[in-house]
């Protein structure tokens, strides 16, 4: 079965609610009628309600960039899944490498926050990736595949089928330094093969996208990879023009 492509955009700490309605109005105008690629919205909290009212009935998926593995309780700062289901949130990216790096977030974290969203309506994104150093050691593929193995431990086969990952080498995010299309390719075969040993044939079925200074003039060359099935845009989903041309890359 062909995997459908997702394009999604993670606007971190980005745009005002004002702001916010601006550009998600402009993504769900400028996005209608597009059947190639599913398109993903990830706006910081606040922005998270106004943004659903706004993609209500379009087939552009709301995500948040965070969630806690508890559907309640005295969690200071963070959301839950129920919070999230409430709107009409679609996915939750967990992971993210400034999530690791700043605020401590390990793959046991990860996993739980997986695990969670797992048991919800909601699909997990879950970002992994390796800093410079790591690469410079040629370390990378050992990192990744300690963050498959932690970020997914415990899950079943079907449950596979439902998790989006995101492979988005931590030199390459907000560097302008994109991954070249082979550098992509050849870690995205890599992820799917270390799935296929943990899971079996499920793993064809994984949506990996990539992450990592992607702009309307490098998305091309990266869709046209086999294992690169998307897209998770930071910088250049801020615009909508830049988002939508990334949006139609197949243009
Ligand atoms: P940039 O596109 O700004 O490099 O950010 C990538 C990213 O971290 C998306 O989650």
């Amino acid at each position: 079965m062909a995997r459908m492509p997702v394009i999604a955009g993670n606007w971190k700490m980005h745009k005002t609610v004002e702001e916010a309605r601006a550009l998600a109005q402009a993504v769900r105008d400028g996005a209608a009628g597009v059947s190639h690629c599913r398109v993903v919205m990830a706006p910081p909290f606040t922005a998270l309600f106004p943004v659903a009212e706004i993609l209500r009935n379009t087939p552009v998926i709301l995500a948040a960039q965070n969630v806690h593995w508890e559907p309640e309780g005295a969690f200071t700062g963070e959301i839950s899944l129920p919070m999230l289901e409430e709107i009409g949130c679609g996915m939750a990216i967990v992971g993210h490498s400034e999530r690791r790096q700043y605020f401590g977030e390990t793959d046991a974290t990860v996993n739980r926050r997986v695990r969670a969203i797992l048991q919800s309506s909601l699909q997990p994104v879950i970002c992994i990736g390796e800093t410079l150093e790591e690469r410079e050691a040629e370390r990378h593929y050992d990192i990744i595949t300690q963050q498959l193995a932690g970020g997914l431990d415990g899950l079943t086969r079907q449950s596979l089928l439902r998790i989006i990952l995101a492979y988005e080498p931590v030199w390459a995010i907000g560097t302008g330094r994109t991954a070249t299309p082979e550098t992509a390719q050849e870690m995205h075969a890599f992820i799917r093969n270390r799935l296929s040993g943990m899971f079996g044939e499920g793993a064809q079925e994984v949506r990996i996208l990539y992450g990592g200074s992607v702009k309307p003039e490098n998305i091309a060359a990266l869709m046209r990879q086999p294992d690169v099935d998307g897209a998770l845009v930071g910088g250049a989903c801020l615009e909508a023009d830049s988002f939508l041309s990334i949006i139609h890359y197949n243009a």
